[in-house]
């Protein structure tokens, strides 16, 4: 949700390349538009432009624009927006400056009360001239200048009047050697080089410039400073009112650019789907003992005794964690006999659930760690005095230091605003942790170790569907688009239907078409009505303990004139021969349990290829944005 970049250097010179290269990295985080501020002399110079900085933003031409081509300067800012107040205009793209045109400020978050402070603000006198609540910030601290503070005593004073949440940073040319930055409820960290330092929402945007960075907590602020032998940092509080608090930066080791770049591929999605079956194996790797037949989840051991009595399990996330968590559901109760309830985050807050937190333990899953809905839910959990665990891919994220304990996923840093390899390692913790649970409940050790061994062959086995399907899913995706389908499902049983609603999210956020998921054996109880030679049904059915009861439904579906195709595992396949039915063949598996790991894959390119034959972007989807950091 909005992407904030701030450079600032002792060695001058032209930081608009290193902005912009920056705001590409963040276009994940919003792309309705985007904007740059740079201080040059005693001059604040502005560019603001509707649509994605790759688009719109050319190194060269924005130089020229700015009067900077080759002058060099020591701050800018930038900004990638995902509108919430005010549509994606121009005049509503970020950088916002005061009356004066002196003070710039970028922010990531919702100020609440906005209104009330805008009108008081009016009657001063200042003028605005966006439809932002983030305008605001810049004229409150114009105000408090006017008003004799200086300018951190101004932005403190400031920030101390907003609710809601902010990622701030904020430049003045009356001020040309400092960015000041603060967080609450955005993440925000900064980066220490050796002459520069940059702050941005999120590391992707840090790391090309330096693998130290110190991420803020909220109630944080910093000034980050430039000096004649180099820069300088102090960080404060400014609700507790402490200043020159030490921290320890965080060092990313072995942390390599081609992350941040598509490599051979044409889109990050194509690329990270790709990259599936590595994931995979890093997500695993030494977290199980083969020996033993158990898992080993470093992350979790002190809370070892806590895993082994509890009675419940508590998970909550959003979009695609939802839906991973949903499988870890099926898993847990199948292997290890504890009751699990998947809660969708934005709705766990405010429900009154009857469970007391004595034995219930809750994860809270997420890729980013900055998901708003679910950081609230573990805030509310901890209050109520739940013991909290993350299952969490980002390093050091805000989910990731809240909860009592946790596992990251590794699976790297993921671009492509529909989440494909995040999905594949939060899936693979939960094959984990449910092993950890059921080995502590009855499992035993050679079960666990045939366990250990299906896992560590899945890699490979997404490895051949992405080779033998691939082909095959893109001519299939394409005759879709030309027959014209109107309404698509996805259909199956027991540990499939979460697969089906992470199948049809994907759908939904790449092609923006409707598209339904269903336990199969629900389809007669209702959706079946909507069935006509104009309706596609994937079904999910791997010939497992269901597969008959799921021929009999497709029959269904066969007789009211709806197109099929069936995901169905090799043996599968040779009951469904001779059935005219449509197949996309995976490889057979020992243990059923693990099929997601392998049926979602087809459905991830089912949904890029479509969207891409109906010429979407597939790595910025419209109306959506990485990282949901408003509620
Ligand atoms: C998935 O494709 C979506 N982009 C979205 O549903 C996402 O999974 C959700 O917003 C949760 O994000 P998180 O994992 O970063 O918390």
């Amino acid at each position: 949700m909005c992407g904030i970049i701030g450079i600032i250097t002792n060695k001058k010179r032209n930081l608009v390349p290193e902005l912009i290269s920056s705001l590409r990295n963040l276009e994940y985080r919003g792309h309705d538009s985007t904007g740059i501020a740079v201080i040059d002399g005693n001059t604040l110079k502005r560019i603001r432009r509707v649509g994605a900085p790759s688009d719109v933003l050319e190194e060269g031409e924005v130089s020229r624009e700015l009067g900077i081509e080759l002058r060099p300067f020591s701050i800018g800012i930038g900004h990638n927006r995902w509108a919430t107040h005010g549509k994606p205009s121009e005049r509503n793209a970020h950088p916002h400056v005061d009356c004066e045109n002196k003070i710039a400020i970028v922010h990531n978050g919702t100020i609440l009360n906005y209104e009330i402070l805008k009108k008081a603000l009016m009657l001063e006198g200042h003028v605005f001239s966006s439809d932002t609540d983030t305008e605001v910030v810049a004229h409150l601290i114009e105000q408090g200048i006017k008003d004799g503070k200086s300018f951190l005593d101004a932005f403190l004073e400031s920030i101390t009047l907003l609710e809601g949440s902010f990622g701030l940073a904020v430049c003045s040319v009356d001020s040309p050697d400092r960015i000041l930055i603060a967080k609450r409820g955005s993440p925000l960290s900064f980066g220490i080089g050796k002459d520069s330092l940059v702050v941005a929402s999120s590391a992707n945007a840090i790391l090309p410039h330096t693998n130290t960075f110190i991420t803020l907590e909220d109630g944080e602020y910093a000034e980050l400073v430039s000096e004649n032998d180099g820069v300088r940092y102090s960080i404060g509080n400014f609700v507790d009112k402490s200043i020159d608090i030490a921290k320890n930066p965080t060092v990313i080791e072995n942390f390599s650019l081609d992350e941040l770049s598509k490599g051979e591929y044409g889109s990050f999605m194509e690329k990270e789907v790709h990259e599936q079956p590595s994931v995979l194996r890093t997500t695993i790797l030494g977290r199980y003992d083969t020996k033993a037949g158990d898992a080993v989840l470093g992350g979790l051991i002190d809370y070892e005794d806590k895993l082994a009595t509890a009675k419940q399990i508590l998970t909550v996330a959003c979009g695609t964690a939802h839906n991973a968590s949903q499988v870890g559901g099926v898993l847990i109760e199948t292997l290890a006999g504890i009751p699990v309830r998947s809660e969708i985050a934005s709705e766990f807050r405010y429900k009154k659930i009857p469970l007391s937190p004595k034995r219930v333990v809750l994860f809270a899953v997420s890729q980013s760690g900055e998901t708003a809905d679910t950081l609230e839910s573990v805030k509310e959990a901890k209050r109520k005095g739940y013991e909290t665990f993350g299952i969490v891919n980002v390093v050091g994220s805000s989910i990731a230091k809240m909860v009592d304990a946790g596992v990251y996923t590794r699976a790297g840093i993921e671009i492509g605003v529909a989440s494909t390899k995040a999905f594949i390692s939060q899936l693979g913790i939960f094959y984990l942790l449910a092993l950890k649970l059921a080995r502590e409940r009855g499992m035993t050790a050679p079960e666990g170790q045939d366990f250990i061994s299906e896992l560590e062959e899945m890699p490979e086995h997404i490895q051949k569907v992405l080779q033998n399907i691939e082909e095959q899913i893109r001519d299939y995706a394409k005759k879709c688009v030309a027959q014209n389908i109107q309404t698509i499902n996805f259909l199956g049983r027991g540990i499939h239907v979460p697969v089906s609603n992470e199948a049809a999210l994907k759908f939904k956020e790449l092609t923006y078409i409707e598209a339904g998921s269903y336990p199969l054996g629900e389809l007669k109880h209702g959706p079946m009505a909507i069935i006509d030679e104009k309706t596609l049904s994937v079904v999910l059915m791997p010939k497992d303990e269901v597969f008959a009861l799921s021929k009999n439904s497709i029959e269904q579906i066969r007789s009211k004139g709806g197109d099929l195709l069936i995901i169905t595992d090799v043996e599968g396949a040779k009951e469904l021969e001779g059935s005219g039915l449509n197949l996309l063949v995976i490889p057979t598996l020992k243990n059923p349990l693990f099929y997601p790991l392998i049926e979602i894959v087809p459905l991830q390119l089912f949904a890029y290829y479509y969207s891409r034959e109906l010429g979407h972007n597939v790595d910025k989807p419209r109306n959506l944005a990485k990282s949901v950091t408003v509620e």
